[in-house]
């Protein structure tokens, strides 16, 4: 569960303020899938960036299990970041270097409940997840884009979070990619997790519980 409360966020350059949120408050469900639409430039990747803790805002709160992020050390931060959510983004960012599974290790090294021995058949757990048994020691250059986006997936859920968030994580693929991607996070909604996902996709709108928009700085039920 995630919450915002009054939350505002400015963007201030030289020249000019950009008043990227003021919004009331809002309350993020387990168990549901929220698709976050609006126009580019609306404020979907800011909104996303300070729901995952990424950035900083001037006021309000983001409450997360009813602990307002704001007030926890700066080394439980990082650690809870690691632990509650998992991040996916339109570029996937794996690691070129490593391969698949090895992708979906890397977030595990900053958990020390899982113990080293494990992590590998872990990360075979979860590429099963995501359809990926037979491309476990393939490098991201050896997958297509939607498998890489799978991959991503699957490192996203390394450490068993809560709350997924995913910006525009089909934009760079296809029709049928992109339907599969979606049934994995909708399995991951029946799952429990909670999921935010910000999309340009009309189709994103048939898996999501709520559809929200951003518009002018304001979240609002679109359905
Ligand atoms: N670091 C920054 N400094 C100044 N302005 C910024 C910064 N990041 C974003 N902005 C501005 O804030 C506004 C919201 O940006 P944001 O990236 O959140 O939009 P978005 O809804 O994700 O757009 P898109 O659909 O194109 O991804 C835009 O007008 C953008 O130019
Ligand atoms: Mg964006």
């Amino acid at each position: 569960m995630i919450k915002l409360e009054n939350l505002s966020k400015k963007y201030k350059t030289k020249e000019k303020e950009i008043q990227v949120l003021n919004s009331e408050n809002y309350q993020f469900e387990n168990g549901k899938l929220y698709a976050i639409i609006g126009h580019s430039g609306s404020g979907k990747t800011t909104l996303l960036n300070i729901l995952g803790t990424l950035i900083d805002f001037d006021s309000g709160k983001v409450i997360v299990d009813d602990v307002d992020f704001a007030t926890m050390k700066e080394k439980d931060k990082a650690k809870f970041r690691n632990r509650k959510i998992g991040f996916v983004f339109q570029s996937y960012l794996l690691n070129p270097t490593l391969k698949a599974y090895e992708n979906v290790i890397v977030p595990m090294y900053l958990n020390r409940d899982i113990k080293s021995k494990e992590r590998k058949e872990k990360a075979i757990e979860l590429l099963k997840k995501v359809k990926l048994e037979d491309r476990i020691n393939h490098f991201p250059k050896e997958l297509s884009g939607g498998e890489q986006q799978r991959v991503a997936i699957a490192r996203a859920l390394a450490n068993n979070p809560e709350i997924i968030l995913a910006d525009e994580p089909t934009g760079n693929l296809d029709k049928e990619s992109e339907e599969i991607i979606f049934k994995i996070f909708e399995d991951l909604k029946k799952e429990g997790k909670c999921l935010i996902i910000a999309s340009h996709s009309d189709y994103i709108k048939a898996y999501a519980d709520v559809v929200l928009s951003v518009t002018d700085g304001k979240l609002e039920v679109v359905r």
